[in-house]
């Protein structure tokens, strides 16, 4: 859907989370031009990772870092962050430019821009998509980052992290050693 490729440049918003990572790695290695947002604290883990330019988004503002080093706008974005940022990440793209975004929240989105196309779609997997993917893996080119692993017992801990919004990649709940102990 969003069609990146070399040449091409996206901007990840969110970069630093589950699904972002995820997508800087895939972004990086079909040899995009990978723009990230994140706290400062996550700029290297992103840079070593595939990302080209990283942006604190918490000191600047996002959109107009893109703008200013990017006038004729970006190729494609992926938000992971709702709300106003994935509003506002429209203005960072390229005339016929695409925009993907994965927040659960108001799935319909803003009343549509002048100029914006909207298409509404339901991701499905597929061969040819997942079959990339694990050759990746297969290839050591694409990780999953685990901030910490806590036992099973510690999920609603894991779950408050989780909505706090600051986790680095995932967070992994341990099941073996509580099924072992109820035995
Ligand atoms: N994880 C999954 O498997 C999964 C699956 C399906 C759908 N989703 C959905 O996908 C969305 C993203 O989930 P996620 O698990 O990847 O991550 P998340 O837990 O929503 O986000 C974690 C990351 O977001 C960054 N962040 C928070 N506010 C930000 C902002 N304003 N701008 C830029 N970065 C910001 C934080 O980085 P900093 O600390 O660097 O600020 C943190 O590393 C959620 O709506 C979730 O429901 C997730």
């Amino acid at each position: 859907m969003l069609q990146i490729g070399a040449g091409q440049t996206i901007l990840i918003t969110g970069a630093a989370g589950g699904v972002g990572s995820f997508a800087v790695q895939i972004a990086a290695n079909l040899g995009a031009y990978v723009i990230a947002t994140a706290s400062s604290r996550n700029h290297q883990f992103l840079q070593e990772i595939g990302a080209d330019e990283v942006i604190d988004y918490n000191t600047s503002d996002f959109v107009q870092a893109v703008q200013s080093q990017h006038p004729n706008g970006v190729d494609a974005v992926l938000t992971t962050v709702g709300s106003e940022t994935k509003y506002r990440s429209i203005q960072t793209i390229r005339d016929r430019g695409r925009l993907v975004w994965i927040s659960s929240e108001d799935p319909a989105g803003p009343p549509p821009e002048r100029g914006v196309q909207r298409t509404m779609f339901y991701a499905r997997a597929d061969a040819n998509s997942l079959n990339a993917i694990t050759a990746l893996i297969d290839a050591g080119k694409l990780k999953p980052f685990v901030e910490e692993v806590l036992p099973l017992e510690h999920a609603r801990e894991a779950q408050q992290r989780i909505a706090s919004g600051r986790v680095r990649g995932k967070l992994v709940l341990r099941i073996t050693e509580a099924l072992h102990s109820a035995r």
